[in-house]
């Protein structure tokens, strides 16, 4: 194990890569460290509700954060806090902690996003396409569950991609796609008001 300490004041340890052989999915278990309690996300340390997630989406995602497709850019934060995270693990290990994951119960994150879901509605129909009528993801194309998300969290990675620190590395095709997407959102406003409609898609599985 070797200890990774963050500004927020987290410590976590994490395994080496001569731990491979010896983890088993509940290892996994230091992730709830930031992202909480069943993964239901933490806010305070700006780690989202993961729980509910595909796990074709969670491997995919941490392979952009350990190719450096994600997390990489300069004024990526929070993508920093997570990067190292998946930079420690073996291809394998990746595939363990995705598992793991999706091995969790999944319940609707709580709304903490406040805005004008009719409006939202109206601007969740260019979303649908990809992301399906109930937000629920669509594999084929690459594009995950909004619906349950971390509401706050939706917001911040539209603004992410809104500024390119998210969808604007070379090769992340599938960001790039999802960056032009979200400029269609002309302000915060249309920000707001489509993660508030997202909020009301809240379908258990
Ligand atoms: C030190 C805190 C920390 C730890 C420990 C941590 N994460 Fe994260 N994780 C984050 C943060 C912060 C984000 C949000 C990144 C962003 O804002 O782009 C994140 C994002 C993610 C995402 C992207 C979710 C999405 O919807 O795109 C996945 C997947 C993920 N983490 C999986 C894991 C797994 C699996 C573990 C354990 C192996 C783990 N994380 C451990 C802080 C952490
Ligand atoms: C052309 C298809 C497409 C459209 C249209 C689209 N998206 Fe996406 N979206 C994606 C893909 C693909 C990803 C995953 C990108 C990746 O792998 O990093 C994504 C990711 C996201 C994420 C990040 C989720 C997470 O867990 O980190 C959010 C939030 C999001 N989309 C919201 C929206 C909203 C809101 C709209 C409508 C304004 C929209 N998308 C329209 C394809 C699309």
């Amino acid at each position: 194990m070797r200890w990774i300490v963050f500004a927020l004041g987290v410590s976590v340890s994490v395994p080496t890569q001569a731990d491979e052989y010896n983890l088993t999915p509940t290892q996994f278990v230091y992730c709830t460290v930031c992202h909480g309690v069943e993964l239901k996300g933490n806010k305070s340390v700006d780690a989202p509700k993961l729980n509910g997630l595909a796990q074709w989406y969670v491997l995919s995602q941490l392979q952009a954060f350990k190719s450096g497709w994600r997390g990489s850019h300069s004024n990526d934060l929070t993508g920093m806090e997570m990067k190292p995270m998946a930079v420690v693990l073996t291809d394998k290990q990746l595939a363990q902690a995705a598992a793991y994951v999706t091995s969790i119960p999944t319940h609707a994150a709580p709304a903490t996003v406040h805005g004008d879901p009719i409006r939202g509605e109206n601007l969740y129909s260019t979303c649908a396409v990809c992301h399906g009528p109930r937000a629920q993801g669509d594999e084929a194309l690459h594009a995950p569950q909004l619906a349950g998300q971390s509401d706050w969290y939706l917001v911040r990675q539209l603004e992410k991609y809104q500024t390119g620190i998210r969808g604007s590395s070379p090769g992340d095709a599938w960001g790039a796609q999802m960056r032009s997407s979200a400029l269609v959102l002309a302000d915060k406003r249309a920000v707001t008001d489509v993660v508030a409609y997202i909020n009301t898609l809240q379908t258990a599985k």
